[in-house]
């Protein structure tokens, strides 16, 4: 993962649409059955920097809100960045397959987090433990970057990624493109058929679509009862 120095501006010239996720995620949570009632406890899986937490104090200042990330300097940086309504979120230098089992939460965010991992068991371990730190009925919202789909039109949808990129004022990119690689290196997008086979096999039911912008998609999945 980069530094954090420059991730909140590069991640919104990256994906579009980025401004509105955590927004969005959130009011998707409070909106659920476990998640509006008063005092939820919620998850937020690979906070970051802390754009989700910024969200949920705004929407949700009841919620209990754990906040997971491996990174320390991601922690550190999201903690500056809440300043002093840090103190009233949980948080853990930890992965989400590394929590403890006993934990128990209404909802859980997990924003940009599954695309980084192979599709080698990871994304499956990853996902399994999500579906175990929820209760029964417990929603989670998941965003990520996907694979694209085969269609003939799919060229003019990645040259229209590079060209919200150029005119977001992210720099380094040729005009032939060269430069959007690394980018997405070390990310490993999945197609929907292969999400909804890992999410069923994790303890989920189906996800529901709720968010797109070009590649990026965004879902609601229900652990099962
Ligand atoms: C691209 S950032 C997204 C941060 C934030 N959710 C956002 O939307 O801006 C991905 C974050 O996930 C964290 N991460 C990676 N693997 C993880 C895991 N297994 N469990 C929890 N967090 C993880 C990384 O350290 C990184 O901070």
């Amino acid at each position: 993962m980069a530094a954090p120095l420059g991730y909140d501006l590069t991640v919104q010239q990256l994906i579009p649409g980025y401004a509105s996720l955590a927004r969005l995620s959130v009011a998707l949570l409070a909106a659920s059955p476990l998640g509006a009632p008063s005092g939820a406890p919620v998850l937020v899986a690979g906070c970051g920097t802390g754009a989700e937490l910024v969200e949920a104090q705004a929407q949700r200042p009841d919620w209990h809100l754990w906040a997971i990330d491996p990174s320390n300097e991601m922690l550190q940086a999201a903690k500056a960045r809440l300043g002093d309504s840090s103190s009233a979120i949980h948080w853990q230098q930890t992965t989400v397959e590394a929590l403890d089992a006993d934990s128990r939460f209404c909802g859980a965010l997990s924003v940009l987090v599954l695309q980084s991992l192979p599709d080698d068991g990871s994304k499956l371990a990853f996902l399994t433990a999500l579906a175990r730190s929820l209760e029964p009925g417990g929603q989670l919202v998941l965003v990520d970057l996907m694979a694209p789909e085969r269609s003939p039109l799919q060229s003019q949808v990645q040259a229209a990624w590079l060209g919200f990129q150029k005119a977001s004022g992210l720099r380094g990119l040729d005009t032939d493109g060269a430069d959007l690689e690394p980018l997405t290196q070390g990310l490993h997008p999945i197609g929907e058929a292969r999400l909804t086979a890992l999410v069923n096999a994790a303890g989920f039911g189906d996800p529901a679509r709720v968010f797109q912008a070009l590649g990026y998609e965004g879902f609601l999945l229900q652990r099962r009862r």
